[in-house]
């Protein structure tokens, strides 16, 4: 019997790494294990609970405010004596996260091989996304195995001077995801509430973001749906205390916008399928909304996710308040320019991604 441990501790990583669990608790001849870092914990275990998927081991490590070093050296100490009592013949871990490099990390020192899940997507400037830029190419240099999304992934890492043999065009796991969770039957009382409107989505979470970027954002957005009768957005907010103050102080008291508590994945995939438009700087949502035909406004200065921005759907807007507030207006005002983004094209693969990583780590672990 071959070991396989999946490690991961944020809700992107929950969203992305649960089905490839499920799929890979079918295969006969494997023992999966599952070890959370806890990284995030209230926004981890609404996943956890939709994909039904219980963890062997919880590092429990999320600390209000956390930093960089305490995650990592918090992560870093817990999870070897997690390796040394399961000794698993491989770890996979997943994209970018604070999590995945420290759990990568963990495994070089103790030699334990790695998969890497969504691996060769890059910006090449190592503060943008910080520190998801960093964390991906130092996972790269670890992994024994690249699981990419995409052929451009794929060529990153033959550029970076990885083996083509190490390397598995996959297609990204999270349309996987998305093939279970939208239903034509939804129902939720925020679609009730915005019924006759225009249903614009907000996500914002990334630290580079925090503070004065983040700021403008919002007020762009105050600044259209001010101006706006029949548009009105929704804000399942992210537990960071810090985006949380920044938005009660930008958007506290803007009538048209109902600030809510993250939603569940069902719930957040089936009102994006229903929403007019996105404006995020997520980067899961940016892989989604062009399988689901939603344009987005990415409120970044660069993104890893190329594809759908060719595709069309995706448009890179920044953070300076007056360029989102363009952008978004001529979404709002021009129809020719909506209908252009809302091509529903999928970039990121046939929804078959779990199914090809397990059988080529069934193959691979013989
Ligand atoms: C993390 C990842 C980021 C990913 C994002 C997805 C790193 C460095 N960052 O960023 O790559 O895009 O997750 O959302 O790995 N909190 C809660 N409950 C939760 C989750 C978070 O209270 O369920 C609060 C805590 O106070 C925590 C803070 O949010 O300290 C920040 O969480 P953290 O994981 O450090 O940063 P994210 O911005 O979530
Ligand atoms: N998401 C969710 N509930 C929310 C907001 C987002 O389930 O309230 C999902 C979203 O559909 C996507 C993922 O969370 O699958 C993106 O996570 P996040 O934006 O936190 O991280 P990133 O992708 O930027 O790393």
């Amino acid at each position: 019997m071959k070991k396989i441990m999946l490690v991961f501790g944020t809700r992107p990583e929950a969203i992305k790494m649960c089905p490839l669990v499920n799929e890979l608790k079918n295969r006969l001849g494997i023992q999966v294990s599952v070890c959370v870092t806890g990284q995030h914990r209230e926004m981890l275990d609404t996943v956890l609970n939709v994909f039904d998927v219980k963890p062997q081991y919880d590092l429990s490590v999320m600390k209000e405010k956390q930093t960089l070093f305490s995650l990592t050296t918090d992560i870093l100490n817990d999870i070897q004596k997690i390796f040394e009592r399961e000794s698993p013949d491989i770890v996979l871990v997943h994209g970018d996260t604070t999590t995945a490099f420290s759990a990568a990390l963990a495994c070089y020192y103790m030699k334990i091989p790695v998969g890497h899940i969504e691996a060769g997507l890059r910006t090449y400037q190592k503060n943008s996304p910080y520190p998801e830029e960093f964390n991906r190419q130092a996972i790269s240099s670890i992994a024994d195995y690249h699981f990419a999304p995409t052929e451009a992934a794929k060529d990153h890492l033959l550029r970076e001077g990885k083996k083509e043999e190490t390397i598995f065009v996959t297609g990204n796991t999270v349309i996987d995801a998305l093939k279970t969770t939208v239903r034509s039957d939804f129902h939720h009382e925020e679609l009730d509430w915005a019924e006759g409107s225009r249903l614009i989505l907000l996500t914002a979470h990334r630290r580079e973001n925090l503070g004065e970027p983040m700021r403008q954002m919002f007020r762009a957005i105050r600044r259209v749906l001010s101006e706006y009768s029949d548009v009105k957005a929704l804000y399942p907010i992210h537990k960071n205390p810090l985006v949380r103050g920044i938005a009660a102080e930008t958007l506290g008291d803007c009538p048209n916008l109902h600030m809510i508590e993250p939603l569940d994945v069902i719930d957040c995939h089936n009102i994006m399928a229903r929403s007019f438009l996105i404006l995020t700087d997520s980067g899961g949502i940016q892989e989604e909304a062009p399988s689901l035909g939603k344009p987005v406004l990415v409120m970044r200065d660069t993104t890893e996710r190329p594809e759908g921005v060719a595709a069309g759907t995706l448009k890179l807007v920044g953070t300076e308040e007056n360029i989102i507030y363009t952008h978004f207006k001529k979404l709002l005002d021009d129809d020719s320019e909506y209908r252009r983004m809302a091509e529903t094209v999928n970039p990121y693969g046939d929804g078959f991604a779990c199914k090809k990583i397990a059988d080529i780590l069934e193959n691979a672990l013989k």
